[in-house]
Protein backbone atom coordinates (compact mmCIF):
# COMPACT_ATOMS: atom_id res chain seq x y z
CA UNK A 1 0.00 0.00 0.00
CA UNK A 2 1.19 3.80 -0.49
CA UNK A 3 1.64 6.04 1.87
CA UNK A 4 -1.31 7.87 0.81
CA UNK A 5 -3.54 4.97 0.82
CA UNK A 6 -2.46 4.27 4.55
CA UNK A 7 -3.69 7.38 5.41
CA UNK A 8 -7.15 6.93 4.04
CA UNK A 9 -7.33 3.12 5.29
CA UNK A 10 -6.86 5.13 9.01
CA UNK A 11 -9.07 8.22 7.95
CA UNK A 12 -12.39 5.99 7.25
CA UNK A 13 -11.00 4.01 10.59
CA UNK A 14 -11.58 6.98 12.60
CA UNK A 15 -14.89 7.68 11.11
CA UNK A 16 -15.79 3.97 11.96
CA UNK A 17 -14.61 4.60 15.49
CA UNK A 18 -16.28 7.95 16.41
CA UNK A 19 -19.54 7.20 14.64
CA UNK A 20 -20.83 5.58 17.23
CA UNK A 21 -20.04 7.82 20.20
CA UNK A 22 -22.34 10.76 18.28
CA UNK A 23 -25.44 11.94 18.72
CA UNK A 24 -27.25 14.92 17.06
CA UNK A 25 -25.48 17.43 19.63
CA UNK A 26 -21.96 16.21 19.26
CA UNK A 27 -19.62 18.28 18.27
CA UNK A 28 -16.37 16.77 16.10
CA UNK A 29 -12.89 18.75 16.68
CA UNK A 30 -11.06 18.17 13.43
CA UNK A 31 -7.58 18.33 12.53
CA UNK A 32 -5.49 19.76 9.65
CA UNK A 33 -3.09 17.97 7.11
CA UNK A 34 -3.77 15.16 4.55
CA UNK A 35 -4.88 12.68 6.43
CA UNK A 36 -6.98 15.09 8.23
CA UNK A 37 -8.68 16.07 4.53
CA UNK A 38 -9.56 12.22 4.10
CA UNK A 39 -10.92 12.52 7.67
CA UNK A 40 -13.03 15.02 6.32
CA UNK A 41 -14.16 13.26 3.25
CA UNK A 42 -15.25 10.45 5.02
CA UNK A 43 -16.86 12.22 7.77
CA UNK A 44 -19.17 14.14 5.08
CA UNK A 45 -20.78 10.61 4.61
CA UNK A 46 -22.18 10.96 8.25
CA UNK A 47 -22.80 14.44 8.55
CA UNK A 48 -26.69 13.52 9.97
CA UNK A 49 -24.81 11.88 12.65
CA UNK A 50 -23.78 14.93 14.53
CA UNK A 51 -24.08 18.74 15.12
CA UNK A 52 -21.38 19.80 13.84
CA UNK A 53 -17.50 20.79 13.96
CA UNK A 54 -14.79 22.98 15.26
CA UNK A 55 -12.01 23.17 12.67
CA UNK A 56 -8.02 23.69 13.75
CA UNK A 57 -7.19 25.81 10.80
CA UNK A 58 -8.91 27.89 8.05
CA UNK A 59 -8.26 25.18 5.28
CA UNK A 60 -9.93 22.60 7.22
CA UNK A 61 -12.88 24.75 8.02
CA UNK A 62 -13.15 25.25 4.33
CA UNK A 63 -13.04 21.91 3.45
CA UNK A 64 -15.41 20.85 6.15
CA UNK A 65 -18.31 23.42 4.67
CA UNK A 66 -17.34 22.65 1.17
CA UNK A 67 -18.87 19.57 2.02
CA UNK A 68 -21.76 21.28 3.76
CA UNK A 69 -20.90 20.43 7.30
CA UNK A 70 -21.49 23.13 9.66
CA UNK A 71 -18.11 24.59 11.36
CA UNK A 72 -18.41 26.67 14.78
CA UNK A 73 -16.12 29.38 16.09
CA UNK A 74 -15.07 27.26 19.35
CA UNK A 75 -15.95 29.67 22.02
CA UNK A 76 -19.50 28.96 20.52
CA UNK A 77 -19.24 25.28 21.84
CA UNK A 78 -19.46 23.88 25.53
CA UNK A 79 -18.21 20.58 25.44
CA UNK A 80 -16.31 18.40 22.42
CA UNK A 81 -16.53 14.77 22.01
CA UNK A 82 -13.74 14.09 20.06
CA UNK A 83 -10.89 15.56 18.74
CA UNK A 84 -9.51 13.74 15.69
CA UNK A 85 -6.43 14.60 14.04
CA UNK A 86 -2.85 13.61 12.11
CA UNK A 87 0.69 13.41 13.46
CA UNK A 88 4.12 13.92 12.46
CA UNK A 89 5.60 11.76 14.93
CA UNK A 90 4.07 9.77 17.50
CA UNK A 91 6.08 7.65 20.17
CA UNK A 92 5.04 4.76 22.29
CA UNK A 93 3.22 6.86 24.83
CA UNK A 94 1.03 8.49 21.93
CA UNK A 95 3.17 11.75 22.52
CA UNK A 96 3.05 13.35 19.08
CA UNK A 97 4.99 15.96 17.66
CA UNK A 98 2.55 18.63 15.51
CA UNK A 99 2.66 20.97 12.98
CA UNK A 100 4.09 20.51 9.76
CA UNK A 101 1.24 22.05 8.12
CA UNK A 102 1.71 25.37 10.48
CA UNK A 103 -1.58 24.73 12.60
CA UNK A 104 -0.16 23.41 15.63
CA UNK A 105 -1.23 26.48 17.85
CA UNK A 106 -5.04 25.70 16.66
CA UNK A 107 -4.71 22.25 16.68
CA UNK A 108 -3.41 22.13 20.72
CA UNK A 109 -5.98 24.25 21.26
CA UNK A 110 -9.08 21.73 20.05
CA UNK A 111 -7.24 18.84 21.71
CA UNK A 112 -6.95 20.68 24.95
CA UNK A 113 -11.03 21.20 24.96
CA UNK A 114 -12.55 17.30 23.27
CA UNK A 115 -13.20 14.85 26.25
CA UNK A 116 -11.39 12.08 23.51
CA UNK A 117 -7.91 12.75 21.06
CA UNK A 118 -7.69 10.40 18.47
CA UNK A 119 -4.64 10.37 15.96
CA UNK A 120 -4.63 8.93 12.97
CA UNK A 121 -1.02 8.48 11.14
CA UNK A 122 0.42 6.39 8.55
CA UNK A 123 3.12 3.68 10.13
CA UNK A 124 6.21 5.95 9.03
CA UNK A 125 4.96 8.23 11.63
CA UNK A 126 5.95 6.12 14.32
CA UNK A 127 8.97 6.24 16.50
CA UNK A 128 10.43 5.39 19.61
CA UNK A 129 12.10 8.71 20.41
CA UNK A 130 10.72 12.07 19.34
CA UNK A 131 12.69 14.30 16.65
CA UNK A 132 13.87 13.36 14.10
CA UNK A 133 11.17 15.02 12.59
CA UNK A 134 12.18 18.80 13.31
CA UNK A 135 10.05 20.02 15.82
CA UNK A 136 7.82 23.16 15.08
CA UNK A 137 7.60 26.03 17.06
CA UNK A 138 5.00 29.28 16.58
CA UNK A 139 6.51 32.80 16.92
CA UNK A 140 5.46 36.62 17.49
CA UNK A 141 7.11 37.44 14.41
CA UNK A 142 9.01 40.32 16.28
CA UNK A 143 11.01 38.01 18.70
CA UNK A 144 11.92 35.23 15.69
CA UNK A 145 15.17 36.25 16.47
CA UNK A 146 15.36 35.99 20.30
CA UNK A 147 13.46 32.66 20.15
CA UNK A 148 16.29 31.03 18.06
CA UNK A 149 19.17 32.43 20.32
CA UNK A 150 17.42 30.65 23.06
CA UNK A 151 16.33 27.46 20.73
CA UNK A 152 19.93 26.86 20.28
CA UNK A 153 20.72 26.95 24.14
CA UNK A 154 18.30 24.06 24.30
CA UNK A 155 20.53 22.46 22.27
CA UNK A 156 18.50 22.74 18.95
CA UNK A 157 19.27 24.05 15.31
CA UNK A 158 16.46 25.91 14.62
CA UNK A 159 15.37 26.98 10.78
CA UNK A 160 12.62 29.86 10.22
CA UNK A 161 10.27 28.31 7.56
CA UNK A 162 10.50 31.08 5.23
CA UNK A 163 7.22 32.48 3.75
CA UNK A 164 5.20 31.18 5.88
CA UNK A 165 2.65 32.56 8.25
CA UNK A 166 0.32 30.78 9.89
CA UNK A 167 -3.89 31.33 10.38
CA UNK A 168 -3.09 33.65 13.54
CA UNK A 169 -0.43 35.59 11.86
CA UNK A 170 2.99 34.44 13.18
CA UNK A 171 5.83 32.29 12.04
CA UNK A 172 7.36 28.98 12.20
CA UNK A 173 10.74 28.00 13.72
CA UNK A 174 11.47 23.96 12.63
CA UNK A 175 14.21 22.76 15.38
CA UNK A 176 16.40 20.64 14.11
CA UNK A 177 18.65 18.21 15.77
CA UNK A 178 16.53 18.44 18.81
CA UNK A 179 17.49 15.09 21.80
CA UNK A 180 13.85 15.20 22.92
CA UNK A 181 14.17 12.52 25.98
CA UNK A 182 11.96 13.77 28.20
CA UNK A 183 8.89 15.40 25.88
CA UNK A 184 6.57 17.10 28.97
CA UNK A 185 9.71 19.21 30.61
CA UNK A 186 10.72 20.04 26.49
CA UNK A 187 7.27 21.08 25.70
CA UNK A 188 7.05 23.29 28.84
CA UNK A 189 10.90 24.75 28.58
CA UNK A 190 10.37 25.84 24.84
CA UNK A 191 7.10 27.31 26.00
CA UNK A 192 8.25 29.37 28.67
CA UNK A 193 10.74 31.39 26.02
CA UNK A 194 8.95 34.91 25.66
CA UNK A 195 7.71 35.38 22.25
CA UNK A 196 7.16 31.59 21.60
CA UNK A 197 3.42 30.95 20.88
CA UNK A 198 3.37 27.07 21.68
CA UNK A 199 5.15 24.17 20.63
CA UNK A 200 4.21 20.97 17.82
CA UNK A 201 5.16 18.85 21.31
CA UNK A 202 2.10 17.13 22.19
CA UNK A 203 3.25 15.37 25.44
CA UNK A 204 0.96 17.63 28.35
CA UNK A 205 -2.02 16.46 26.72
CA UNK A 206 -1.03 13.25 24.46
CA UNK A 207 -3.28 11.28 22.33
CA UNK A 208 -5.91 8.76 23.87
CA UNK A 209 -6.13 6.52 21.19
CA UNK A 210 -3.79 6.19 17.42
CA UNK A 211 -5.26 4.90 14.49
CA UNK A 212 -2.08 3.64 12.61
CA UNK A 213 -1.88 2.30 9.58
CA UNK A 214 0.49 -0.63 8.41
CA UNK A 215 0.63 -2.95 5.86
CA UNK A 216 -1.14 -5.87 8.06
CA UNK A 217 -4.21 -3.13 8.23
CA UNK A 218 -5.07 -0.06 10.70
CA UNK A 219 -3.73 -1.50 14.47
CA UNK A 220 -5.59 0.74 17.44
CA UNK A 221 -3.17 1.64 20.14
CA UNK A 222 -4.07 3.09 22.96
C1 LIG B 1 -0.52 20.05 10.81
C2 LIG B 1 -0.21 18.77 11.50
C3 LIG B 1 -0.52 17.49 10.77
O1 LIG B 1 -1.33 16.71 11.57
C4 LIG B 1 0.78 16.77 10.51
O2 LIG B 1 1.65 17.64 9.81
C5 LIG B 1 0.55 15.50 9.69
O3 LIG B 1 0.20 15.84 8.38
P1 LIG B 1 -0.18 14.74 7.29
O4 LIG B 1 -1.45 14.11 7.73
O5 LIG B 1 -0.33 15.56 6.03
O6 LIG B 1 0.95 13.76 7.19
O7 LIG B 1 0.24 18.72 12.60
O8 LIG B 1 -0.07 21.15 11.54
Amino acid sequence: MTQDELKQAVARAAVDYIHPKLDSDSIVGVGTGSTANYFIDYLAEIKGSFDGTVASSEASAERLKSHGIPVYDLNAIDNMVVYVDGADETNPALELIKGGGAALTREKIVAAVADEFVCIADGSKWVDTLGAFPLPVEVIPMARSHVARELVKLGGDPVYREGVVTDNGNVILDVHNMAITNSKQMEKDINQIVGVVTNGLFAARAADVLLIGRESGVETVT
